[in-house]
């Protein structure tokens, strides 16, 4: 940080909302100002760490007022760890902000005509609705100010948990993590007991030595559970260490390891090898069942993805002669649970193992009319795409963050749908591929839906419906 920028402070500064990162708006003679760990309310004085044409970032460093919005966060570990950024803000008041990003986001971004957009579909679990977690090991325990400044001597670097956010090499230790039901936190601290007690070395990223990398915990609603734990090497300790956890938790019935030699701490390229158990766990839906291997995607809030999915469908109002394209299918999911509504349904994804789960879920529960393609979206969406399965009479649009392929929204442009229902993560985007959908499509409901209680993330469903020129 240059000199000048690390002196610059603006006092005084009342934070008069939140942006979409999760950190607190001001302004200061007309620029905006973003600052870190505030809410709407404080007033505080600023130290920049970021100066930019159209912009300033910095971090308080004096609090005249706290906001009257600020409650105490339940986790030991706020503000350290990146991953709940709103849980100094009650989930009542994480519901309207979420709110207003979509509101904003269609708004000021897409700014075509709007129907009264509804209110968002709250969480009824803000806690514990995760299922799946993944911790890394090392041995380069982040410290606290408080730990590097005392006297007591730091022999026990070991941690077993979240990445600092922006820094590979540093992990924070984590006692209690409030996004995944309590036996997620037991199976954790079994493993890392068992791990200190037996002096099991603990990764080290720098040097790349070291025994344990990490651990995967996934679980469904029903109650099984995964682990995945990811070693340098097979040995008498790590076996001992999975038969621990598997005579300690009779919950987990998936049992998998993998061995990690390469840099990276990525399992998807890696072999996962079955220890005890199955090699998947089941989520059910409406009498669906869904396999989920230790690659599978499946969305993290499953309660909630439910809901989503139960709004998508409604919007979609598919009738028995229907084709339904599900664009962005991942493992199928939104194309399964709408198959029984229509006569036939196409799901177009990137990723070849999620279509390749997406095959053995229609094959799981007996679903014929449907079919898969792996591809990227503007390749596969052509016009022999619509020859060979037929144009679609509805289409379900589920992108990832950045939103879809300007070739992809001209292609639903020349589709001829009916209607288009997008499910988005990421109100920006979605607003900015609405615009380009209003040329012949009007929005006609709006419905956010909050997924990830305690954190910024809001997702959106819209209903386009095709205009009668
Ligand atoms: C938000 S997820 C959709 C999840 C799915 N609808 C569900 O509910 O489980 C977006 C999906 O788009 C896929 N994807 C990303 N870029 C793509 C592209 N260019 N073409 C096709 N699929 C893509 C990702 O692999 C991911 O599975």
């Amino acid at each position: 940080m240059a000199r000048s920028q690390k002196q610059l402070i603006y006092p005084n500064l009342e934070i008069t909302g939140l942006a979409s990162e999760g950190m607190g708006v001001a302004r200061h003679e007309g620029i905006v100002v973003f600052v870190e760990h505030t809410v709407t309310g404080d007033v505080v004085d600023v130290q920049i760490t970021r100066k930019k044409s159209g912009f300033r970032q910095g971090r308080p460093i004096h609090f005249h007022t706290f906001s009257p919005l600020r409650i105490d966060p339940v986790c030991e570990h706020f503000g350290t760890c990146g991953g709940c950024k709103w849980q100094n803000i009650s989930y009542e008041n994480q519901l309207i902000h979420k709110q207003k990003t979509v509101t904003d986001a269609l708004t000021r971004i897409a700014k075509v005509e709007l129907p009264e957009i509804s209110p968002i579909l709250g969480a009824p679990e803000p806690f514990y609705y995760r299922n799946k977690m993944e911790y890394t090991f090392s041995s380069a325990r982040w410290l606290t100010e408080a730990e590097i400044n005392s006297e007591e001597k730091l022999d026990n670097r070991n941690a077993l948990g979240f990445h600092i956010p922006g820094r590979f090499d540093k992990v924070l230790d984590i006692r209690t993590c409030h996004l995944q039901d309590e036996t997620g936190n037991k199976i954790r601290l079994f493993v890392k007991k068992y791990a200190e007690d037996r002096q099991l070395q603990f990764y080290d990223i720098i040097r790349q030595t070291g025994l344990l990398r990490n651990l995967m915990i996934r679980n469904t609603i029903a109650g099984e559970w995964m682990v995945i734990l990811s070693v340098t090497e097979m040995n008498t300790d790590i076996s001992g260490l999975l038969d621990g956890l598997g005579e300690t938790f009779p919950q987990i019935t998936s049992l998998l390891y993998t061995i990690n030699t390469k840099k990276n701490d990525v399992m998807y390229d890696l072999d996962i090898i079955t220890w005890k158990g199955n090699a998947f766990i089941t989520e059910e839906m409406e009498g669906l069942e869904f396999r989920i291997g230790p690659k599978s995607f499946y969305q993290t809030n499953p309660k909630q993805a439910y809901e989503l999915y139960k709004k998508t469908r409604e919007f979609a109002g598919i009738e028995k002669e229907d084709t339904v394209y599900d664009l962005y299918t991942g493992t199928g999911t939104i194309a399964l649970f709408v198959a029984a509504n229509a006569k036939k349904v196409v799901g177009i994804e990137s990723v070849p193992e999620a279509i390749e789960d997406a095959f053995n879920n229609a094959a799981l529960n007996g679903i014929s009319n449907i079919a898969f393609t792996a591809g990227d979206m503007k390749d596969v969406l052509v016009d022999d795409f619509f020859a060979l399965h037929g144009k679609p009479d509805i289409i379900i649009t589920d992108p990832p963050r950045v939103g879809m392929h300007a070739d992809v929204t001209k292609r639903l442009l020349e589709s001829g749908a009916k209607k288009i229902v997008y499910v988005s993560c990421n109100p920006s985007t979605q607003a900015r591929d609405i615009a380009l959908l209003d040329e012949k499509y009007k929005v006609t409901k709006v419905q956010p839906v909050d997924m990830f209680p305690q954190t910024t993330h809001v997702e959106n469903i819209v209903l386009m419906e095709k205009r009668l020129f």
